[in-house]
Parts: C-alpha cells; sequence; structure tokens
C-alpha cells in the first residue's frame, strides 16, 4: 500500500525512480510524485493526482535534470487523493521532501504543535508533520535527524526523505512496513519492493524494524534508532525483469491466469523426496513440536482467506486436528484461545498485510506457534513467523491475486499432508498418492485454460447483470466465496458466494428472473443435493451457469450454460474451478471497459488496519 523509491547514483534519477513507480503501481494509484535534486542544488517536486500516467504528462512537460530523487504512489489514508495530498510532501521552506508509506497515528498532536511553532500546514496528510519536524530539527546530519524524529513518531511507516542541504545522500526508514536496498555499482536504491530495482541490480538488503538507512552513491549504511550500525542480511533476487514484464499480454492479470500451471509446478518443486514423500525442510519447527500440535488457525484476508479455508477441509481430513479459519482483521481482536499447542498459518502472497501481520504478533505472543505461507522471501510475515513455506509463483502484479491463490492452495495441501505424514494419521503410501495426484495439477489446470471460450462468451451477458450469486458445497464452497469477490473486485458488480445449502436460508430472496447463478458443481458425496439445490435457484428463475467435472452430468440438465473441467480427486478440484471464474471476472472487466490490473480503490498490499 503505497509504492516508494529512492535513488542515488549516476543515472537520471528521474527515469530510474518512475521506472520503479510503474512497477510499484500495484501498490496505490490514486496519486504519484517525485522529488529530484537538480544540478544547481533545487530540490524540484513534481505531484499528480490520479494514475501515474498523469504525473509522466507533467515530467514529460518539464523534465526535472539531477541524479538524486524519491518517489512515490499513493493509496490514500489521510486525505482526498488530489495534488495537494500527493507525496512528496514538504515543509516551509520547501528544503525537505518526504514519500510515506503507512499512518502516522500521533500525527494530529504533532501537526498542532506545528502549527503553534508557526509552520504552515498545507495538506490533509499525515506525512506532511513529518516534513515539518525535519526543517525544524535538521542541522547538518539528515539521517541523525531522522532518527530522532522517528522516535517521536506511532503508528507504522516507511520513510524515505531528502534534504536541499544534504546533496548526497536520501534517508530512508522503517517500522512494521516493508524497505529494502538495492545494492548496485555506483548507485543505490530504496523501494518498498525489488521489483521497483531489479532491472538495475538484483543483489538486495533486508532494513529491520526502527531501522534508518543511509542511501549514498557509493555506499549504505544501516543504523538503529540510537545510530549504532546494523548488519543488514544481503540477498539476490532469484528473478528477473522478465518476470515482471507482462510478455505479450494486455493485463497482467491475464498473463498470471495462464502461468498458474508454473505456478503450481514450482511450488511442489523440490519437496517430494525420492521416497515419494514430503521434505518440508523450511519447516523451521521440531518434529516433537509438530506432533504436540492440537488446534489450528488460519489467518488470512481476501483472495489469501479463501485459500485458507481450502486448507480446513485438507488439514482436517488428513490429520483430524481441528481448523479455525478466521479473518486476519478480527482473529486478535477477539482475544482467541491459542497457546503452545497451537499451530497458527498466517498465509499472505505479499507478506506485509497488515491485518495478517498483527495476527501473527498476537499469536506469537500467546506462544503459538506460526507458519508463513507467502511469496515474497524477506517479507515482514515470514521474518516474525517461526517457519516460512514460499510458494514460488514469481511477481504477481495484478491487484486481483490469482496464481498466487492457486500456490497458496498447493501449499495448504503441502502442510496437510506433512502434517499427515508426520503425526502418522495417513499412511505413507497414501500420502505419496496424493502427491503424485498433485504432480498432475499443473497439466490440469494447462487442460482447464483451453476450455475457456464458453467463459468468454458469457462475460457480455454478466456484464449486464445486477447481481451474481456463486453456490457450491464442500471446497466448492470457498471458491464460490473466491468467484464473487473477483467479480466484485474487478467488474465492480454486487456480487455474494454462499454454500449451496443455505441459500433456502435467506440468499434465495434474491433470486430474480433472470439472476446469473454461477454453480461450482464439484463431485463429491454432496453432488446430488447440489443438484437439488440448482433446480431450487432454476425455479425461482435464474440463469444458471454450471462448471462441473468431466463426466459428472447430474446438474447438466439444469444448466442454461454448461462449462467443464478436468476430472481430479474432489478435495484438489478448487485448483480448478477456480480458473473459469478468474477468466470470467476479467473478461467482464475487459467487456466493462474497465482497468483490470488495477480495479478502483484497491491496493494489492494492503498494510493499515
Ligand atoms: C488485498 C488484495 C487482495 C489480497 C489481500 C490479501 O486486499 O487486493 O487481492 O487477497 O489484500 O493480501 P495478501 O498479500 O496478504 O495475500
Amino acid at each position: 500500500m503505497c509504492g516508494i523509491v529512492g535513488y542515488v547514483g549516476e543515472q537520471q534519477a528521474v527515469e530510474v525512480v518512475m521506472d520503479g513507480l510503474r512497477r510499484l503501481e500495484y501498490r496505490g494509484y490514486d496519486s504519484a510524485g517525485v522529488a529530484t535534486r537538480d544540478p544547481d542544488g533545487r530540490l524540484v517536486v513534481h505531484r499528480k493526482a490520479g494514475k501515474l500516467v498523469n504525473l509522466e504528462k507533467v515530467l514529460d512537460a518539464d523534465t526535472p535534470a539531477g541524479t538524486l530523487g524519491i518517489g512515490h504512489t499513493r493509496w490514500a489514508t489521510h486525505g482526498a487523493p488530489n495534488d495537494r495530498n500527493a507525496h512528496p510532501q514538504v515543509d516551509c521552506s520547501g528544503a525537505v521532501a518526504v514519500v510515506h508509506n503507512g499512518t502516522i497515528e500521533n500525527f494530529e498532536a504533532l501537526l498542532a504543535g506545528l502549527e503553534e511553532r508557526g509552520h504552515a500546514i498545507t495538506s490533509e496528510t499525515d506525512t506532511e508533520a513529518v516534513a515539518h519536524l525535519i526543517e525544524e530539527r535538521y542541522a547538518g546530519d539528515l539521517a541523525e535527524t531522522v532518527r530522532g524524529v522517528c522516535k517521536d513518531l506511532t503508528g507504522s511507516f516507511v520513510l524515505v526523505v531528502t534534504h536541499r542541504d544534504a546533496p548526497d545522500v536520501v534517508i530512508g526508514a522503517r517500522r512494521n512496513l516493508p524497505l529494502v536496498v538495492g545494492l548496485g555499482e555506483g548507485e543505490n536504491f530504496l523501494a518498498s519492493d525489488v521489483t521497483a530495482f531489479i532491472a538495475h541490480t538484483r543483489t538486495a538488503r533486508v532494513v529491520d524494524q526502527d531501522q534508518v538507512v543511509e542511501l549514498r552513491r557509493d555506499g549504505v549504511t544501516i543504523t538503529d534508532l540510537d545510530g549504532n550500525a546494523v548488519d543488514g542480511e544481503t540477498f539476490t533476487v532469484d528473478w528477473d525483469t522478465a518476470a515482471a514484464e507482462k510478455g505479450g499480454y494486455r493485463f497482467f492479470m491475464e498473463k498470471e491466469i495462464q502461468e498458474q500451471p508454473l505456478a503450481v509446478r514450482d511450488t511442489l518443486g523440490g519437496r517430494l523426496g525420492a521416497d515419494g514423500l514430503l521434505h518440508l525442510d523450511e519447516l523451521a519447527i521440531s518434529d516433537e513440536d509438530v506432533r504436540g500440535i492440537e488446534q489450528v488457525f488460519i489467518v488470512a484476508c481476501g483472495s489469501s482467506y479463501h485459500s485458507g479455508l481450502v486448507g480446513k477441509y485438507a488439514i482436517e481430513r488428513w490429520t483430524r486436528v481441528p481448523v479455525q479459519v478466521e479473518m486476519a482483521s478480527e482473529f486478535r481482536y477477539r482475544d482467541p484461545v491459542v497457546g503452545r499447542n497451537t499451530l497458527v498459518i498466517a498465509v499472505s502472497q505479499s507478506g506485509e498485510t497488515a491485518d495478517t501481520l498483527e495476527a501473527v504478533r498476537h499469536a506469537r505472543a500467546q506462544k503459538a506457534w506460526v507458519l508463513a505461507v507467502t511469496n515474497t522471501v524477506g517479507s515482514t510475515i515470514a521474518r516474525e513467523s517461526d517457519a516460512a513455506l514460499y510458494t514460488r509463483c514469481g511477481p504477481e502484479v495484478a491487484v486481483a491475486s490469482t496464481k498466487a491463490v492457486i500456490a497458496q492452495i498447493v501449499a495448504m495441501y503441502l502442510v496437510g499432508l506433512y502434517l499427515a505424514q508426520l503425526r502418522g494419521t495417513r499412511d505413507p503410501d497414501e500420502v505419496r498418492a496424493h502427491l503424485h495426484d498433485l504432480q498432475q495439477i499443473p497439466d490440469l489446470i494447462a487442460e482447464t485454460l483451453t476450455r475457456m471460450g464458453p467463459i468468454r462468451a458469457l462475460a457480455g451477458e454478466i456484464a449486464e447483470a445486477k447481481r451474481v450469486l456463486f453456490i457450491g458445497r464442500h471446497v466448492g464452497y470457498p471458491m464460490a466465496l473466491e468467484g464473487a469477490l473477483k467479480l466484485k473486485e474487478l467488474a465492480y458488480i454486487s456480487a455474494e458466494g454462499f454454500p449451496a445449502g443455505e441459500i433456502k436460508h435467506g440468499p434465495i430472496a434474491l433470486i430474480e428472473p433472470g439472476t446469473p447463478v454461477v454453480v461450482l458443481a464439484t463431485r463429491h458425496a454432496l453432488s446430488a443435493k447440489l443438484v437439488n439445490n440448482v433446480q431450487e435457484v432454476r425455479a425461482r428463475g435464474a440463469r444458471t451457469i454450471v462448471i462441473a467435472t468431466d463426466g459428472d452430468d447430474s446438474a447438466a440438465p439444469y444448466a442454461d450454460h454448461l462449462v467443464r473441467v478436468p476430472d481430479t480427486k474432489s478435495l484438489y478440484a478448487p485448483l480448478l474451478l477456480i480458473v473459469p471464474m478468474q477468466v470470467l471476472a476479467c473478461e467482464v472487466a475487459k467487456v466493462l471497459g474497465l482497468d483490470v490490473d488495477q480495479p478502483r480503490n484497491l491496493a494489492k498490499s494492503v498494510t493499515v488496519e
């Protein structure tokens, strides 16, 4: 949420910073800005409401020179998304420019004090307070000034700061939110994530909690807030810029949907031993402690929550350990009963979602074991958990999650099978058979992707609907939720997902003649009951779109539209059922002329509670 870039080097800073912002735009896109220090020693600031393209036009007309710069793409928290509230925010004298991700909770008190002391406040942002505090306190050492200011801030922040009188340096600081350093030759970078600088360097360094970075052309110094030098952990990014490009597709989402067979393959890769069993070396919780687990909580938000729901079915089935799945934003506030016998699985593509991070912290404070399932190596949730199981699906850029969700669901199966293997609740041969089946999934997803013609043909019809319902039973239910979420977030159509058995208890009242109802007809013990539910909605005038597995004809007679996916074990059906729903939402958004990759009001990484 909010993307930040800082650069000091030999290239024209505005080009490097804008290139970085383009790659970070998924983090927020309601306004953007850059500040550069020009060769005459002036700080030049450009800010513009709207997507980055608006700022690009401003910069095309008036391109600032200089080899040091900072930039920001915003998801508004304090103050409307207009030019005035866009970042960088500046002080009274125009000497300080600050970009910020996060929320400064004590900003009102800080601003009141600043106003009393004569500062003119010109925006509605919390960030502006930081610019004025730096203005007041700067005495020649910008890093020291920022360290002091950070001590007076409460809340969460990444700050990147430049000062007209500190010509060679950009300062970064972080608390609770992500900031990484890119280490180049004769140039260095700061960014919210590595995608911003991988075109220049793949060597990165983690910045930890309450640390301040001094970024210069020829070196980087990281200290704690007291100025003590700390060693940042350096790592190499193992994917390249091509992975973060559109590769000929119009939208990232289309590319990421097509990448799903590879995402599953990569998430499984290297985790199956020669004995056909699972080897999750990264699960740094001892076998004895894993055996001692008596309950599991899965905490997550958005689409990741739906992956968690699938995880519940799998883990309970294979291990007989009770599993609760909880929206991360609710978890800690209801004081859940967790302790040393509890495994909390935090599912998060970004590894930075504030609600999930706080749930992790709460769980650890209660002494629970915490396993992160995340796509982002070195992310805060990964680092603050006892262990991390990485979904290895490469960068996901489209705001609506697709390949990351599929990879998370696979990771959930892996956790379930691993627990079963270790606790002896499933026979090794059965575990082997499941793993063998999972290895067939990439080909089945690829096959599913070839069958999307009927879904594309439906997009125009769905685009005209007032509301759309999604129903499913068993693991079809989480996928109904995911289908509805996708349509809501991409096409802005009112959509709800329900357990098919529940619609008669209320939602059926929503059905009018012509209301589209998407039915996720997995082949399982409940399919006869699901067929009854389809008949019930059809009798009330619904138009039914039935997504059924090959060979299952039970719901076909009641389908206005029938879409087939390949057959697989019913527990794995989500990995195939999800595909037509992703394609449907994407195609409907395209028909409506909407921005598929950047839906309104959303951000990919939500780092505020
Ligand atoms: C945002 C995104 C969703 C995502 C959710 C959780 O709301 O728009 O697509 O599912 O955050 O993100 P995470 O990174 O924790 O999986």
